[in-house]
């Protein structure tokens, strides 16, 4: 209940820009209206005002309160849309202004059915006394519109006028004071020495506000209120750049940027040029945004350096289309001398001459500097035209708003951008919550149930020195062994989707609908006990979007099962040969590649001890519903002592075929193991061919060795996937090639870390891109040894890292499994 509430006003403020006020800017004018309801509404700090208060502000004709109890039914809806005020005729608000100046206007828009109205058959204008805010405007889904205008008077008005035969709505408005110095009178003008001067006589429209190489930034937490979204899904060449955070070092200082004009979770991180540690690097970082042509647009860059360990390292050019605003620029020089001080420009465009708007950022050319270029923040605003108008073609006399029909095409591109931008922030939250709160809600539904469930064995008996005591202690994961009953249908065996050395696999649904993977240890295999404890341990400490999620563990009754989240794609070894999926791309094999690659390094690094995964192969590689890689079934046992030494002495386990010789000579298990045997899977991506297949000749029965043949010869296309034929650049072939080569030395010293494997197939699927040219390509080869500490904030701010389902592999049922229980993970000393 209360982490439903919590999940449900998160959504809502996330949405709808709501502030609190306890941040130092204290509006003087704060009108919030819930229009259309007969009681305040309050959300977080903010009451927006029952519309019959604010009555006495409307002059209108026509107008009527909606109700739409019925039509809006989701909880997760703000109670800002079960109401709306509807306009059938020229209808006027007017607020009195006790404070001059700039003002915001949000006017929230949600489409439904009403007994008597279509609202997304609504067609309207909405303007102020000089400016046309929206014109010919419908809305086909949630829209949250935000303007600011200058208000020189001692009120504001906002009329909506209804086009011919249509009818105007709004379930919600804020009209809300800015700060003066947020938007300065002058900035810089693209492509001219000049600059431009009168920015305080604009009227604005958000286009877009990004919050660079970070998450959501709600409204709950911005300094006015204003929703800041994550840059990535207006990236292009998203593997061209990489994300920093470092949010303790911003400083503000005198001459730089302020509090409100952007707070420190937006200077904190940004977007990083990802050089890839090569001095030659040289392409740019480029975002694409929508607009409409005709308008002028006022571009703000947010800047702070965070990347550099000193002044003076960094110099970068940026770009607003094909314009330079700023060449080799050093933030050094404007901000006397602190390193990390934020910083902001603004830069007016043009009138825009095709609908996007491309930014970028890219290396300086000055001789001897280091290829890197950042941005942190990034707002794009909408200028009003000579006509006073932000919309189409309107002008400011609204009663003349006849037919316009080039003006509504070009004004539902805009609602699609603004839509689009607060959306995709909005899912990315939503998403995530949503998950967390499913496994709260779990737990506390099922904290009743005991601990240990009347479990009889001793945890930790097995290895000494009782680590393995505590870990089932992780009562947020327990579950009790009649929702795993419920979830699977009594183990129904028509829903067995695997079987391994340790028991079967259950696809199941658990009561609240999510998806899941049950995996049900033999119940007479005392064996598997350890490993059980083990792979709850660990995976309740490794989250990674490429890695499986457990949902829950159930050890009552002497059970060991495990419940995992669903992958609905089954796994990669499935969708490379003998289940008639359709053939991957090159491309998507890469992607699924790299994810996995993500996952395995972040087991090596992303933990005070190394984890080795010890099984690593196509089958242990599972892909969501849009094919992202997720390393699973990462063992169920652990080594126990923590002895000084750079490798784990242990029984040889593991899957036939991916097994790293060295391994299986010394007995001595370190990280490379599973680069070996990754190596291997990257020869199975590329050849689409089982690892061992003995009906083939001899020569070719293990694949490691048949593809280490080809590729010696520098002939490795004469053995790819026939269907890749033709589609893989060589360069991109080349150094895939490569990069297997290295993983499969014969020695673990000789093979590359997990992360320089990653690097290595980014940059292959770069060179498949073709987004990088000249230089990059001619030094393809030094690739490997090098790698970024900047690999895993990248995917762990990916929006789409919210994606939720997936199955639990099994082990290999090919028959030439030497795996008899899961895969096994191995903690090792250091890295
Ligand atoms: C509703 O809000 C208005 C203005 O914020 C306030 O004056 C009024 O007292 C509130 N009414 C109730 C019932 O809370
Ligand atoms: C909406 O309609 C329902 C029943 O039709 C009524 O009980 C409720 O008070 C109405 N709410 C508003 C805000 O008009
Ligand atoms: C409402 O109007 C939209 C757009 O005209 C239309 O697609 C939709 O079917 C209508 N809904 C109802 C229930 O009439
Ligand atoms: C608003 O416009 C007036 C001129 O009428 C100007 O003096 C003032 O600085 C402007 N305020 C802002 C915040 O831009
Ligand atoms: C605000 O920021 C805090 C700390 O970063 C975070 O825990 C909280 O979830 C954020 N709130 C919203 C509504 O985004
Ligand atoms: C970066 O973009 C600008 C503007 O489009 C272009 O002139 C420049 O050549 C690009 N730089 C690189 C290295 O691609
Ligand atoms: C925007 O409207 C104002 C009048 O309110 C006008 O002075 C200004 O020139 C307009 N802006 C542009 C870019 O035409
Ligand atoms: C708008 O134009 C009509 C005629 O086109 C005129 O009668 C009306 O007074 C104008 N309204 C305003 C606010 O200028
Ligand atoms: C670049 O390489 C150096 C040493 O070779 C390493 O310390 C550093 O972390 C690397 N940086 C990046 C961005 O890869």
């Amino acid at each position: 209940m209360g982490c439903k509430l919590f999940g449900f006003l998160f959504w809502v403020s996330s949405i709808l820009c709501l502030p609190l006020f306890a941040r130092g800017f204290t509006p003087a004018d704060n009108y919030l209206i819930d229009c259309g309801s007969l009681t305040n509404t309050t959300l977080g700090d903010r009451v927006f005002m029952a519309d019959n208060l604010a009555s006495k502000l409307l002059s209108a004709s026509g107008n009527i309160v909606g109700n739409t109890s019925k039509a809006v039914t989701s909880s997760d809806d703000s109670p800002l849309y079960q109401t709306v005020r509807i306009f059938t005729g020229v209808s006027k608000y007017t607020f009195p202004i006790s404070q001059r100046g700039r003002h915001w206007i949000r006017l929230y828009f949600y489409p439904f059915v009403h007994a008597s109205y279509n609202m997304s058959m609504a067609k309207f204008d909405v303007s102020t006394e000089n400016h046309v805010l929206l014109s010919s405007f419908s809305v086909q889904s949630l829209v949250v519109k935000e303007f600011s205008v200058n208000v020189t008077t001692n009120s504001l008005a906002i009329t909506f006028s209804p086009s011919e035969n249509s009818f105007a709505f709004v379930n919600a408005l804020e009209v809300v004071s800015v700060p003066d110095q947020l938007i300065p009178d002058s900035a810089g003008l693209v492509e001219s020495s000049t600059g431009f001067q009168g920015l305080t006589w604009q009227a604005f429209e958000t286009v877009a506000r990004m919050n660079m190489g970070g998450p959501t930034v709600s409204s709950e937490n911005d300094t006015l209120s204003r929703t800041w979204v994550p840059d990535q899904p207006f990236l292009l060449g998203k593997n061209l750049a990489t994300s920093v955070s470092k949010i303790k070092a911003v400083k503000y200082v005198d001459g730089g940027s302020t509090r409100e004009i952007a707070p420190n979770t937006i200077y904190g991180t940004c977007t990083r040029m990802n050089s890839m540690n090569d001095s030659n690097s040289n392409f740019n970082v480029t975002w694409e945004f929508n607009v409409d042509p005709g308008f002028q647009y006022l571009v703000r860059f947010h800047f702070c350096d965070i990347v550099s360990e000193a002044l003076n390292l960094l110099y970068f050019n940026v770009f607003i289309d094909s314009s330079i605003v700023e060449r080799d620029f050093d933030l050094s020089t404007y901000l006397v001398n602190v390193l990390a001080a934020a910083y902001y420009k603004d830069y007016v465009t043009g009138p825009a001459t095709s609908n996007k708007i491309r930014v970028s950022i890219g290396p300086s050319n000055i001789h001897g500097t280091y290829p890197d270029a950042i941005l942190n923040g990034l707002e794009i605003m909408k200028m009003n035209n000579s006509d006073g108008s932000l919309s189409g073609l309107g002008t400011v006399n609204t009663s003349s708003s006849s037919s316009k029909k080039r003006v509504g095409a070009i004004v539902g591109v805009t609602a699609g951008v603004a839509c689009g931008v607060l959306l995709a922030g909005v899912l990315f939250m939503y998403c995530r919550k949503r998950r967390q709160l499913s496994r709260q809600r779990l737990s506390k539904t099922w904290i009743p149930f005991s601990i240990n469930g009347g479990t009889s064995h001793t945890m930790g008996s097995k290895y000494s020195k009782g680590t393995t005591t505590s870990l089932i202690s992780n009562t947020n994961y327990h579950v009790p062994f009649l929702a795993v009953q419920e979830a699977t249908n009594n183990f129904d065996e028509s829903w067995v989707i695997g079987i391994g050395g340790f028991g079967k696999v259950y696809k199941g649904e658990l009561n609240d609908g999510t998806k899941v993977a049950v995996k049900r240890g033999n119940p007479q295999s005392q064996q598997g006990l350890a490993e059980f404890q083990t792979e709850i341990e660990m995976l309740s400490q490794f989250r990674h979007r490429h890695l499986v999620s457990l949902i829950g563990y159930c050890d009552e009754k002497n059970e060991m099962i495990l419940i995992y989240e669903y992958m609905e794609n089954g796994t990669l070894k499935g969708h490379l040969y003998g289940s008639g999926h359709p053939s991957l791309s090159w491309k998507q094999r890469l992607e699924i590649c790299i994810g996995a690659a993500r996952g395995l390094h972040y087991l090596h690094t992303g933990y005070a001890k190394a984890v080795i995964h010890r099984d690593v192969k196509s089958a242990n590689i599972l892909l969501d519903e849009n094919l992202m890689a997720k390393v699973a079934d990462f063992g169920l046992s652990k080594t126990g002592p923590e002895l000084d030494q750079t490798h784990v002495s242990t029984a040889v386990k593991g899957s036939f075929g991916y097994l790293d010789p060295e391994y299986f000579r010394r007995q001595q298990l370190t990280e490379k193991s599973d680069v070996y045997s990754f190596g291997v899977v990257l020869f199975e991506v590329l050849c689409a061919r089982p690892v061992i297949d003995p009906t083939l000749p001899r020569e070719m029965v293990n694949l490691a060795e048949w593809a280490m043949k080809w590729q010696k010869k520098g002939q490795l296309e004469q053995i790819i996937d026939p269907s890749l034929k033709g589609n893989i650049r060589p360069n991109s072939l080349r150094k895939f090639g490569e990069t297997a080569e290295k993983c499969l030395a014969d020695f673990g010293v000789d093979r590359p870390s997990m992360g320089d494997v990653l690097w290595n197939l980014e940059y292959a699927l770069q060179l498949q891109e073709a987004v990088v040219q000249g230089d990059l390509e001619e030094n393809s080869t030094n690739m490997i040894g090098e790698l970024s500490p900047q690999i895993n904030n990248f995917s762990q701010l990916d929006p789409t890292g919210s994606a939720k389902f997936e199955v639990s592999s099994v082990d290999d049922l090919s028959g030439v499994s030497m795996s008899k229980v899961f895969s096994q993970l191995v903690k090792s000393e250091g890295r």
